[in-house]
């Protein structure tokens, strides 16, 4: 059984994360790996229609996904939602999701992003399993953080 932490990150908070969850992950004996979407545009979210893909990773060969992405302007980052958008089919695969955002709380961005992630996935075919909002800010994010981990491993 392999999981891919599949994550978009424009400023290293999401892949922080991410290296956590991995980190966990590993601690308990899953083999788990990162997989980093990325775009070459230099401003992403001004691009939306325009996004360049220089690494878009495959899901095949992964029998549990993990998707994580920052949250941006209230929804889920653009960039994200073009590589979830691309993908043929997520059938048989059970899924997690997490996201991270700046505010301190969930509604404030963070539970719409994880909404959209759920709604493309399931109409992939996905099941998803758990998810987790980080807020960001120095009060919440170890807190934060540490749930992300224990819902997600
Ligand atoms: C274009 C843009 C829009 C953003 N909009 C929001 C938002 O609506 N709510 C919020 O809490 N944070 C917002 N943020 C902050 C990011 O979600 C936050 O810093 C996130 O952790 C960045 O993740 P990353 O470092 O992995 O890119 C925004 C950031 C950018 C660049």
């Amino acid at each position: 059984m392999k999981t891919g932490i599949i994550f978009y990150s424009q400023t290293g908070h999401t892949r922080q994360a991410a290296q956590k969850l991995l980190e966990a992950m590993r601690n308990k004996g899953q083999n788990a790996e990162l997989l980093e979407i990325k775009v070459s545009n230099a401003e992403p979210e001004k691009e939306l229609n325009k996004l360049q893909f220089v690494n878009s990773p495959s899901v095949t060969a992964c029998d549990k996904l993990v998707f994580a992405s920052p949250v941006w302007a209230f929804s889920l980052a653009g960039v994200m939602k073009a590589y979830l958008a691309g993908l043929t089919s997520l059938s048989g695969k059970t899924v997690s999701l997490f996201v991270t955002h700046q505010l301190p709380l969930p509604w404030m961005g963070g539970n719409a992003a994880i909404r959209q992630m759920k709604k493309i996935c399931e109409e992939k075919g996905a099941k998803i399993t758990s998810h987790a909002v980080i807020s960001w800010g120095e009060k919440r994010r170890e807190r934060d953080l540490l749930e992300m981990v224990d819902r997600l491993t």
